[in-house]
């Protein structure tokens, strides 16, 4: 793959022609400078030893063999039905495999909080094992800062600008990494792809949905996240290993997959029939929406408003 765990360099971005400063200006403005480089050396030394540390337990490589096994058996899968929608690959067993793209929502600030780094840590591993180029995993979480996103962009990876609310659609093979994330992104993400031909493109790694069935209010679940609450019995959910030291990190993460044989055993209407997600009955809406402009078309980038509770 282009661009190994190993190979990883922090490239700076170059910031264009210096500006004439006057000379009082010329001492805070290096210093600053040369502090926020050494913040994103150190993080990112940091982010490496954690896929050192993380390479070596067992949980990666109970992870490895599920992201494998679900990736080569939904591939014929997918292919009956949508053709030559995604490439494949045979390995040397004759294991038929995905080319798989990867976005992911709400990693979080993995500059301050040790959960978001495992992950991440996590998150690179999964790519290599899953032959993924790292440019062609894509990130977005409106608590990135300044200095994080030129990491992951130093890492090679590609930083969205723009939030989708989770509401992306599948048009190849897609590792969706959503750890710990709130209900409604997961709810965008299945929404956006309601049909059994982008629905099997679909691979997620996050929270459980059966989990999420068992913590939430029926009634709650089948108003605000009908997306969930009917995915729970049509997707396939292989339960992640996580030890104990690593529960905060690790707990209740699914691999969830979309088996085309259940999703053709769907009446036609249930998918014609998906009406776009409003939340408007949710006082604890767990994600960060963008924001209207004043015609209320959604222009702007801007998030607009952060309720994360209970998650
Ligand atoms: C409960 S935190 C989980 C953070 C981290 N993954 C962890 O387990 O500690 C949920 C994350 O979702 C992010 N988030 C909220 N709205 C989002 C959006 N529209 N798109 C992407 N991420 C979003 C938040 O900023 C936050 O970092």
């Amino acid at each position: 793959m282009s661009g190994t765990v190993e190979e990883w360099r922090v490239v700076r971005r170059g910031k264009g022609a210096p500006r004439k400063l006057k000379s009082h200006q010329q001492i805070p403005s290096a210093s600053a400078c040369l502090q926020e480089q050494l913040d994103v050396e150190k993080l990112v030394r940091r982010i490496r030893d954690t896929v050192s540390e993380l390479r070596v337990e067992e949980l990666w490589q109970q992870w490895k063999n599920q992201l494998l096994l679900a990736t080569s058996t939904s591939v014929s899968e997918s292919s009956d039905s949508s053709g030559a929608e995604g490439q494949q690959d045979k390995d040397t067993e004759g294991t038929v495999r995905q080319h798989l793209e990867c976005v992911c929502f709400g990693l979080g600030s993995f500059s301050s909080c040790a959960s978001a780094r495992y992950q991440l840590a996590m998150l690179l591993l999964l790519l290599d094992a899953g032959q993924i180029p790292v440019k062609d995993c894509s990130l977005y979480d409106p608590a990135f800062s300044p200095a994080e996103r030129d990491v992951l962009r130093g890492l090679g990876l590609s930083v969205l600008t723009e939030n989708e609310e989770g509401k992306r659609l599948a048009t190849k093979p897609t590792l969706f990494y959503l750890m710990h994330c709130g209900k409604a992104l997961y709810n965008n993400l299945l929404w956006k792809n309601w049909n059994p031909r982008h629905l099997s493109l679909v691979t997620i790694i996050g929270n459980c949905f059966s989990g999420i069935r068992e913590r939430t209010i029926e009634r709650e679940l089948r108003r605000d996240y009908s997306y969930i609450s009917k995915a729970v019995d049509l997707c396939e959910e292989r339960l992640l290993p996580c030890p104990s030291h690593l529960i905060d990190v690790f707990s209740d993460t699914a691999l969830i997959t979309f088996p085309l044989d259940r999703l053709n055993k769907l009446p036609q209407s249930s998918w014609t029939d998906s009406p776009e997600p409003q939340y408007q009955h949710c006082s604890d809406l767990e994600i960060i929406l963008k924001q209207k402009s004043i015609s209320g078309s959604p222009e702007t980038t801007t998030d607009a408003f952060l309720h994360l509770t209970s998650m």
